[in-house]
């Protein structure tokens, strides 16, 4: 709203209520006529009577009926001051004694006020039509005119109009006007002017306005915050407050938004940390083969360390293996090759350059088994060992085709604990508790093969949506060919597990293909509008 138009509104609402304390306004629509000359229409006194009864200032019924209006055409004449057939007369008054022809009067007055001005005019008799006879030709035009004079149509000679009275009442610009002016015409005037589509009759509503409990003559202006002026000077006793408007809708907010996978993800931790985890640092995706592989008992040509499985770095190709400490490095050669602490190996030629390409780490065991190698160099630093728990959810890479559930690129989450004397059914029951913790209720176990693990399990939960049992977890505990060469005693065991976290954020979300989950095809109002992640919350 304008500064004036703000004012304007003041002003109807003033008058309003003056009219409204001296008794109630039957009808706004006569109101408002009544007032135009102060300068409001019945729009603007509509908006004033819902604004003043929503404050509680009035009340005001709504009430349904017809209003003649005029038409455009209409509005036209009562501009002009003078009805079409009042004008047609004027200008064939002032033509007098000669008269017009109806061109002529068509160029004085417009072809349309012509048009109807006289016929409405011969009607009321205001005017008359002289037949004049045909002009004699003049002499010699007939005979020296020849062929072209012959085909030449003769003029045909136009009637003459003339005033057939001095002056005239104009009824019809009267009736326009007391319409204009909403008063009442006769039915039979009102039949009549309706023919000629100078009036319409419109449905329309109106307000009968009277006081409302908090009726006043001026509006007050309500506070909408409670400043330090209002409180300090004690104001805030007598303003009155505008009251919250709780139906309000609320401008949409457009900052940032949770992705399923991160909601998840927090869950997750929060399951780890009440179960006393810590999380491990997840900050390398370039890794090298050796803690990715090797640290891990993964034999050099084991089919996942292919270019087919893996994705190797051409830049820097390799990692530099004097930042790894050369008595480790020597011990996971030998138990490549030669095995100990029970072992008898895998018998091959171990390659250090094998050890050091660089490769986009392909599961978060790489995070496991350096955090692992510290946990040793801690107990050797402290001469005894503590038993840890640890947890990793990040980001791993495997050089997949994708499909609706395979991406190459996904998130992990893993589990270890390490004590001394943890044994299968440590691993099952741990397990089972943080399955149990994610939704999962019902798990079961199925023997599977790790090159780190022994023994290894796949775990598997009931969907009961799908009313089927879906792979959702790999764990074990890990062998001593690759606890001991770290320097863990023989008695201390670790037991671990991993899942996707993209599995379980589609179960939960609804999502049955992950690439709507992940990457360039997901869809960013499924961002914007994705719940709240309810697991872990109790
Ligand atoms: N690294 C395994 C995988 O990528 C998961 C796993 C973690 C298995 C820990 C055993 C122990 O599937």
């Amino acid at each position: 709203m304008t500064q004036q138009q703000m004012m304007m509104m003041e002003a109807v609402e003033r008058t309003l209520l003056k009219a409204v304390s001296e008794g109630c306004v039957e009808n706004s629509l006569e109101f408002a006529s009544k007032n135009a000359a102060g300068g409001f229409d019945h729009k603007d006194l509509c908006s004033a009577i819902r604004s003043l009864s929503a404050s509680g200032l009035v009340v005001a019924k709504e009430h349904a009926t017809q209003v003649t209006v005029l038409t455009e055409e209409a509005l036209g004449y009562v501009s002009q001051g003078s009805s079409p057939e009042a004008q047609v007369f004027a200008a064939v008054r002032e033509a007098m004694p000669s008269g017009l022809t109806m061109s002529q009067l068509k160029d004085k007055v417009g072809g349309q006020v012509a048009g109807v001005g006289f016929k409405q005019a011969m009607q009321a008799k205001w005017v008359s039509v002289l037949k004049q006879d045909k002009p004699k030709p003049k002499q010699g035009e007939e005979e020296g005119g020849g062929a072209a004079a012959a085909k030449k149509k003769e003029p045909k000679a136009e009637p003459t109009i003339l005033a057939s009275c001095e002056s005239v009442e104009d009824k019809c610009l009267v009736l326009l006007q007391s319409v204009a002016k909403g008063e009442e015409v006769g039915p039979k005037d009102a039949q009549n002017l309706k023919k000629r589509k100078l009036i319409a009759v419109e449905k329309t509503n109106f307000f009968e306005v009277a006081k409302g409990p908090k009726f006043a003559l001026e509006r007050k202006k309500e506070a909408t915050d409670l400043t330090r002026d209002l409180l300090t000077n004690d104001k805030y006793t007598s303003v009155a407050f505008k009251r919250y408007n709780f139906r309000a809708m609320a401008p949409e907010l457009s900052g940032g938004h949770l992705h399923p996978l991160l909601k998840v993800r927090s869950q997750f931790r929060k399951i780890f940390i009440r179960m006393g985890f810590e999380e491990m640092p997840t900050n390398r995706f370039v890794e090298s083969s050796f803690w990715n592989f090797d640290a891990l008992f993964q034999p050099q040509q084991h089919p996942a360390r292919d270019a087919h499985d893996t994705f190797f770095l051409t830049k820097p190709m390799f990692s530099d293996s004097a930042k790894w400490p050369a008595d480790y490095l020597e011990r996971v050669r030998k138990v490549h090759e030669e095995g100990g602490y029970g072992s008898l190996g895998y018998g091959y030629n171990w390659k250090l350059e094998e050890a050091q390409k660089n490769i986009l780490r392909t599961h978060t065991t790489a995070v496991s088994s350096r955090m692992l190698y510290q946990v040793a160099k801690k107990m050797e630093r402290e001469g005894k060992f503590t038993p840890c728990r640890y947890f990793s959810v990040d980001r791993v890479f495997r050089n997949e085709s994708v499909d609706r559930t395979h991406l190459a690129e996904f998130h992990q989450c893993e589990g270890l604990v390490a004590d001394k004397d943890l044994n299968l059914a440590h691993l099952l029951g741990t397990i089972k508790e943080f399955f149990s913790k994610i939704g999962m209720r019902d798990v079961k176990f199925k023997p599977a093969y790790n090159p780190y693990t022994e023994p290894s399990m796949e775990i598997f939960a009931f969907h009961p949506g799908l009313g089927e049992w879906l792979e959702v977890g790999n764990s074990g505990i890990f062998r001593p060919e690759m606890l001991r060469p770290m320097g863990l005693p023989e008695d201390v065991k670790v037991i671990a597990w991993g899942l996707s976290l993209e599995r379980p954020t589609m179960t939960l979300y609804g999502v049955d293909n992950i690439r709507e989950l992940f990457g360039h095809k997901v869809d960013l109002d499924m961002i914007k509008r994705n719940p709240l992640c309810r697991i872990g919350l109790d």
